[in-house]
């Protein structure tokens, strides 16, 4: 049968509660590191990265309605306070409502790769969006992506490399990719998709640049 999910206020952001740019402090209740998962699925690295990081707060992003309802059902039932989740399109909320320097570390964990040529224009990571991604890093923050999808992988070296140099970014510094304070033996993130892609025995392609 299927479970009942229950809607948490002290969870879930509305995007009509909204505005202008985003204050933190009031939106955790307290100061911290802010961390941004963008595509949170079913919220599995925001459980398991928050309880690691009690300290932190995270903000998950997260457009697909039934992924959204399910994260803050797991989030509610287990009591987590340093975790807030939006339902919206996350190019428009870092555009409209995430300030300058605000961002300790932005999570991109297999984004939808889009693998039809026509389609490629609807990737999350364009020049566009990394322009919004790097303004709102804080300096020393990092900006850390995970994907299974080749292709796509190399698109996102390309826009991270030419597309940092050519607008008017800070600069980029290529570090390690650690695997997140979450994960388990074996993983990088251990997202749902990371976990199916393992199984599978899927290449896991991750990329972590510091903004410098
Ligand atoms: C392939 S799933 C990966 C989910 C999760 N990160 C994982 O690794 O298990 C990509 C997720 O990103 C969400 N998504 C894609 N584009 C988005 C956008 N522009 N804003 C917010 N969410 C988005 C999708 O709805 C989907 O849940």
């Amino acid at each position: 049968m299927a479970r009942i999910l229950k809607e948490y206020p002290s969870v879930a952001l509305k995007p009509k509660d909204l505005d202008g740019k985003i204050d933190f402090v009031r939106i955790f209740g307290r100061t911290g590191p802010v961390h941004i998962e963008i595509g949170t699925g079913k919220g599995t690295f925001l459980l398991n990265q928050a309880g690691t990081q009690p300290g932190d707060n995270f903000l998950g992003i997260e457009w697909a309605r039934k992924y959204y309802r399910y994260a803050v059902d797991r989030i509610g039932r287990w009591g987590l306070t340093n975790v807030r989740i939006i339902r919206t399109d996350a190019a428009t909320f870092l555009a409209d409502f995430v300030p300058d320097n605000s961002v300790e570390c932005f999570h991109i964990y297999f984004p939808d790769p889009w693998p039809k040529k026509r389609h490629h224009k609807r990737r999350f990571i364009c020049p566009a969006n990394l322009e919004h991604l790097l303004r709102c890093l804080k300096t020393g923050g990092q900006l850390k992506i995970a994907t299974d999808h080749a292709e796509y992988f190399e698109q996102i070296k390309q826009v991270l490399t030419v597309g940092a140099a050519q607008c008017a970014c800070p600069r980029l510094k290529q570090i390690d990719f650690l695997p997140t304070a979450g994960a388990e033996a074996s993983e990088w993130v251990g997202t749902n998709f990371e976990r199916k892609y393992l199984k599978d025995q899927r290449p896991i392609y991750t990329l972590a640049v510091k903004k410098t």
